[in-house]
């Protein structure tokens, strides 16, 4: 007898369109089952459906790597001995690399791991911009320009959802500073909103096809940004036909009603009043919880307003979880140590290099002295949500000692004391406790330095609280611990110094003329020591470029000459509007310490003169400028050839230029190539506030072709008719 076939109901059916598995399994679900779905039942998990076999959604922090895991219900550290990863660069490294291609490998790789993890959401990559040196988690971010973040963002989010797990990217928006971040109100025109800090998540969501996206904590015009009718509804929604879902930040929903009507599908770690006597669990509390279920029940809300949420969050779990053809992602493996080397080499940033004394010449020197905290100490862990339990990470002292082995004596001293927690968010740190006094770390220090024929001081910042972390701001530019009086004298000592800075944020340096090396190191994850080893020793010649301005001085940035960081009771205006970064060095002459897209290399490259090809332009032409780049030194190397757009005359204030391209080319010794860009009449709008639209005016426009924002080579006049 033949058994009846039994039909599989649709929403189990990968060959039918995942829209007609939406509303199947929709019309399956019970009102109470689409309820659960919409808010966390865990710190990182909402409910799926088990009746009908629908998994749960398993989310984890961050950016940088996978997330160790934390208890049910808290943020304490559940101790399994699974879950330590590979620590990829902080996304300011990636930045400075200037390359979608490593934008994709960096998302591919970081995607397998969380898929590994049965993670189904990534939360990250981060994109808010660079708008004061101060802000706490700069590091997790992609810089102060919307075009260079927009170009890196793409690529990161289509690596990781390759792997059937979706990127969320936060934090959407206008969170560009951790001071009172749960509660400031951005006050912004609508100019800076579009040009400044929405492009990146723009490009995200319509290019990069991101599956979620996590609002802020902030408040924009007076709404709080995780059930905030513009931000999610009109633009996100309205705008940019988002189709994923929207992810609270942990505890970023505020109230019932507005977030069952304003925008957020997800609600996660609401700050109830915790699992007080006699009552549900603490995930029954939140405002999209019960409260909701009993107006949905009471038919004060109608149950349209929760299938809404539920259809994206199915989208969600149909592009994951319940797609059959997913792969099955992969975990600390040495492809994923080599891009993280890769990305860490190709983004540290060789600010300064005085009579070439870098690369460090092993046929000469014998003794190098690696002196500072910074060269012992753990960075992987740290920061905040983007802390992370890493399988390994070499410290940049290990990384030098295992480049050199014998053929040099490598001799280090501490120098200071600042940081010294063996335990930082939960994780155990290498134990570098030094109970000395300053005055023996000092003379130790100088004791090292000055029998040695290079010395590599290795500061900067670190991520303890105050510095590059999460829930505070910097209070000044300045480096802690008294690292410029040391760095001061150990010039004196030896003209031979390398000052390495590991940061995720601009520092001053009052000493960069007595210092003739300067090299920005950022976090680089598990691979940090060899990557910086490679560069020092020349193994690998360095590429990257800052990804935003490093200022003088605190006066010299927009957000604090014009804008009033931090607020006054809990109220910011963003007074530079679209003069953020070089935007505002420019427009005001004021000369940067270390200038946007800057960096060097061991070799030399020589730009021809740019051309276009008409200068007179048509609105719906493309026309294409081409530059002569050469390699003019000794070593193959990689260039960033920026191109700018300045609008010679508008009827709104512009800057003087703005970023529109750039190219990152290989060149060998004596090789030239000739670079091409192709610009639209999209590469020169500015965003009318009057039509709310992007328009171009006809008129004269400037092409710069730069080897930084300071640094322009050429430039090219034409016409837009
Ligand atoms: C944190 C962060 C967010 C993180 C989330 C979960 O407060 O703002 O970036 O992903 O909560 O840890």
């Amino acid at each position: 007898m033949l058994m009846a076939q039994t039909e599989l109901p649709v929403y189990l059916d990968d060959s039918k369109p995942v829209e007609e598995r939406i509303e199947d399994a929709l019309s399956r679900m019970t009102l109470e089952e689409k309820v659960k779905m919409v808010h966390a039942q865990s710190q990182f998990s909402s409910a799926g459906v088990p009746r009908l076999g629908i998994p749960e959604n398993w989310m984890t922090d961050g950016p940088h790597g996978i997330r160790a895991e934390v208890q049910w219900d808290d943020w304490g550290q559940a101790g399994w001995t699974n879950d330590s990863c590979l620590a990829f660069p902080a996304l300011t490294c990636l930045a400075a690399t200037w390359n979608p291609q490593l934008a994709a490998l960096y998302g591919k790789s970081i995607g397998e791991e969380a898929r590994y993890r049965n993670k189904n959401v990534l939360l990250g990559p981060g994109v808010n911009i660079y708008r004061t040196p101060l802000n706490g988690r700069n590091f997790e971010y992609m810089g102060e320009d919307p075009f260079l973040a927009s170009r890196m963002v793409v690529p990161y989010v289509q690596g990781v959802q390759q792997n059937g797990v979706a990127a969320c990217v936060k934090h959407f928006a206008l969170n560009n500073q951790e001071v009172d971040r749960h509660t400031v109100n951005v006050n912004v025109s609508d100019r800076a909103l579009y040009e400044i800090y929405l492009p990146p998540f723009k490009a995200a969501v319509t290019e990069g096809k991101a599956w979620a996206i996590m609002g802020a904590y902030n408040r924009y015009k007076g709404q709080w940004c995780c059930q905030n009718e513009y931000l999610l509804n009109n633009i996100l929604r309205g705008e940019w036909h988002f189709d994923g879902v929207v992810v609270s930040d942990w505890g970023g929903v505020n109230n019932t009603e507005q977030s069952i009507y304003q925008g957020v599908d997800m609600e996660f770690g609401t700050w109830t009043d915790g699992m007080t006597e006699g009552r549900g669990n603490v995930f029954d509390q939140y405002y999209l919880a019960t409260p909701f279920l009993e107006l949905l029940r009471a038919q004060k809300v109608k149950e349209e307003e929760v299938d809404k949420k539920v259809r994206n969050i199915l989208r969600l779990t149909f592009r994951t979880t319940m797609d059959r053809n997913r792969p099955f992602g992969s975990f600390v493996t040495p492809e994923h140590s080599l891009a993280a080397q890769q990305i860490a080499e190709e983004g540290i940033v060789l600010l300064q290099n005085k009579n070439n004394l870098l690369p460090v010449d092993l046929n000469t020197a014998k003794k190098i002295a690696v002196i500072g905290e910074n060269a012992v100490k753990m960075m992987t862990i740290g920061g905040g949500s983007s802390s992370l339990k890493a399988q390994y990470e070499i410290s940049p002292l290990d990384g030098i000692k295992n480049r050199i082995g014998t053929q040099a004596e490598v001799v280090y001293a501490r120098g200071y004391v600042g940081e010294a927690t063996a335990i930082q968010d939960g994780v155990k740190s290498r134990d570098i406790i030094d109970n000395r006094s300053p005055e023996e770390l000092l003379a130790e220090a100088v004791e090292a330095a000055k029998s040695a024929d290079y010395v590599v001081f290795i500061g900067g910042l670190n991520k303890h609280d105050g510095q590059d972390s999460e829930g505070n701001d910097r209070s000044g530019l300045g480096l802690p611990y008294e690292q410029d009086g040391l760095i001061r004298t150990l010039a004196k000592v030896n003209k031979n110094l390398v000052v390495v800075i590991l940061s995720g944020n601009a520092v001053a340096m009052p000493w960069a003329n007595e210092v003739p090396a300067i090299v920005e190191s950022w976090y680089l994850g598990s691979e940090a020591g060899n990557a910086l080893a490679s560069v020092l020793l020349g193994d690998s010649n360095p590429s990257g470029k800052l990804p935003f301005t490093f200022p003088v001085q605190l006066t010299d940035v927009g957000a604090h000459a014009a804008g009033d960081y931090p607020g006054v009771n809990q109220e910011e205006y963003y007074n530079e509007g679209i003069f953020v970064g070089y935007r505002w060095n420019d427009k005001n002459k004021i000369k940067a310490l270390f200038p946007f897209g800057h960096g060097l290399s061991y070799t030399q490259f020589t730009y021809g003169k740019a051309s276009i090809s008409n200068k007179t332009m048509q609105e719906n032409e493309t026309v294409t400028v081409t530059v002569p780049v050469k390699n003019t030194g000794k070593r193959a190397g990689k260039e960033i050839v920026q191109l700018y757009i300045g609008d010679e005359k508008c009827t709104v204030e512009r800057p003087v230029k703005e970023l529109k391209s750039f190219e990152k080319i290989l060149l060998n010794p004596d090789e030239e190539k000739t670079v091409e860009f192709s610009l639209s009449v999209d590469d020169l709008k500015f965003y009318d506030e009057g039509k709310k639209d992007w328009v171009a005016e006809p008129g004269k426009f400037k092409v710069y072709i730069g080897a930084s924002s300071a640094d322009i080579r050429s430039t090219v006049d034409f016409e837009l008719k």
